[in-house]
């Protein structure tokens, strides 16, 4: 990582920050709260028991658990609607809990008075509770711009009938969008404006645009195009700030990182490894776990895959792999130090579910892509990174074993992969002279803590 922060000696604001418990959005919020410390502001981060930060790696910020604090409260409970979420993620009913612990900390705080709130996105609920204690609140968003305008735009496309339209309009292309298919569209994973996941959506978008202002994990040279958009759709201060150019996420890492592939992975020739993960969430069946496993071994490259516990749903995954796989050419690991593996000289390309982290984790360490992408947002940055920038080749159908090692050649031998790396080369080059002083990102950083210093 470039450019690491400088700690600063006097403190006396604090700012309060409040991250949505998974893996892809605590990690930018935990990188976002200690680019903040460095900057001189002592920090408060609220958290829910479900998905806790390991607060023991941050032994400068005062944690406070906070709205699942009662395990016999049924809100603790995995949601009926999706299977990663507890149901206060829908519920969002914090409102009185929050305010209670906000009194406290402001009525507290009469040597380092609290600048603000910051919290994901998603955590609607907060704004009105923000509003009324007149406590700015700032928006930190963990997805890109693109995607963010998509998904503001969800109730015109669902006035014009792309989430019930059928198989037969896959390829078809969105009129609204023209970057976008049909197929795109349906895979974010809602079936209608009123699907819940589709509220949660538009409460987010709602309260984002209420908010003192949003920032940005991404830099403004990555999304150019959008800008303008997101400035008329989000007319409040937008900040854009790409975190893992300044930090690494591995001290928020939910789970133990192995490293024990590093000395494999340091004999490997230079770009000659395809590291593969699909993020914290996404899940596979045993059918598709296999084709990936067989298309890894087609396409006779070195690789190194993050099989995640919990992985391939219903089963014990590794027990499903053809014997001798992955064999002397690969190494199959549950957990990586995710930026370490994509900053090693060794690693060739990143075959990935196009989280956002993971995308930007990329491109900031100038990784190319196979975008293989599971919902939500990943589908629209998928289309993204391959159609506008064309830093990645994009799986569009599922997991099959041929397709699969072909992209896998594609990217990691064909003359393709070297055009393709040569344009991810200039974008992490672009990356690195924004957090330069007069850079983008350097501005925005800038403009953020004195934003939050005036306040
Ligand atoms: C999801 C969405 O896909 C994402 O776009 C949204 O903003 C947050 O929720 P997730 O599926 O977890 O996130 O993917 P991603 O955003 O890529 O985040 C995964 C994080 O876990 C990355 O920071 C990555 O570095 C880390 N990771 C992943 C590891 O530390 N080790 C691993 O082995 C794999």
């Amino acid at each position: 990582m470039g450019n690491q922060p400088q700690t600063t000696a006097s403190r006396n604001r604090r700012i309060i920050l409040f991250p949505f418990p998974f893996q892809g959005n605590i990690n930018p919020m935990l990188q976002l709260a200690s680019l903040l410390y460095y900057r001189g502001f002592s920090i408060t981060i609220l958290h829910t028991n479900f998905n806790a930060p390991k607060i023991s790696n941050y032994p400068h910020f005062t944690f406070i658990s906070i709205l699942d604090n009662h395990p016999e409260d049924e809100r603790f409970y995995k949601s009926l609607l999706v299977d990663f979420a507890p149901d206060f993620i829908f519920k969002q009913d914090g409102a009185d809990a929050l305010r209670d612990e906000l009194e406290l900390l402001l009525a507290s705080g009469k040597d380092e008075p609290v600048s603000c709130l910051i919290t994901d996105a998603f955590w609607h609920f907060t704004q009105s509770v923000a509003d009324s204690l007149n406590l700015p609140r700032l928006v930190l968003r963990t997805s890109s711009l693109y995607s963010t305008i998509i998904y503001s735009s969800i109730p015109l496309l669902d006035d014009c009938g792309y989430f019930t339209l059928d198989d037969s309009h896959l390829e078809e292309q969105v009129v609204e969008f023209p970057l976008l298919k049909v197929k795109d569209i349906l895979k974010i994973g809602i079936k209608s404006n009123k699907d819940p996941y589709a509220e949660l959506i538009g409460d987010m978008v709602k309260q984002t645009k209420a908010s003192s202002g949003i920032i940005w994990n991404s830099f403004k040279e990555l999304e150019e195009t959008e800008l303008e958009r997101v400035q008329h759709d989000f007319p409040i201060l937008n900040f854009l700030i790409p975190l893992p150019k300044y930090l690494t996420a591995s001290s928020s890492s939910l789970l133990d990182q192995d490293r024990t592939f590093f000395p494999w992975l340091d004999q490997q020739p230079p770009k000659s490894v395809l590291y593969v993960s699909f993020g914290s969430i996404s899940k596979v069946d045993e059918k598709e776990f296999l084709e990936i496993a067989h298309g890894l071994v087609h396409s006779k490259q070195a690789f190194l895959w993050v099989v995640r516990p919990g992985f391939v749903k219903g089963s014990t995954s590794l027990e499903l792999l053809p014997n001798g796989f992955p064999g002397e050419r690969g190494r199959v690991v549950e957990w990586a130090p995710q930026q370490e593996v994509l900053a090693h000289e060794a690693t060739g390309a990143f075959w990935t579910h196009s989280g956002w982290n993971s995308t930007l984790e990329s491109v900031c360490e100038g990784v190319a892509m196979i975008c293989s992408p599971f919902r939500g947002d990943q589908p629209l940055d998928a289309r993204y990174m391959s159609d506008v920038l064309r830093v990645s080749v994009y799986l569009e159908n599922g997991f099959q074993r041929g397709e699969i090692s072909s992209a896998i050649r594609r990217v990691m031998v064909a003359e393709e992969g070297k055009e393709i790396r040569e344009r991810v080369r200039v974008l992490k080059q672009k990356a690195n002279v924004s957090l330069m002083k007069g850079g983008s990102s350097n501005e925005s950083m800038e403009s953020l803590v004195d934003y939050i210093s005036s306040l």
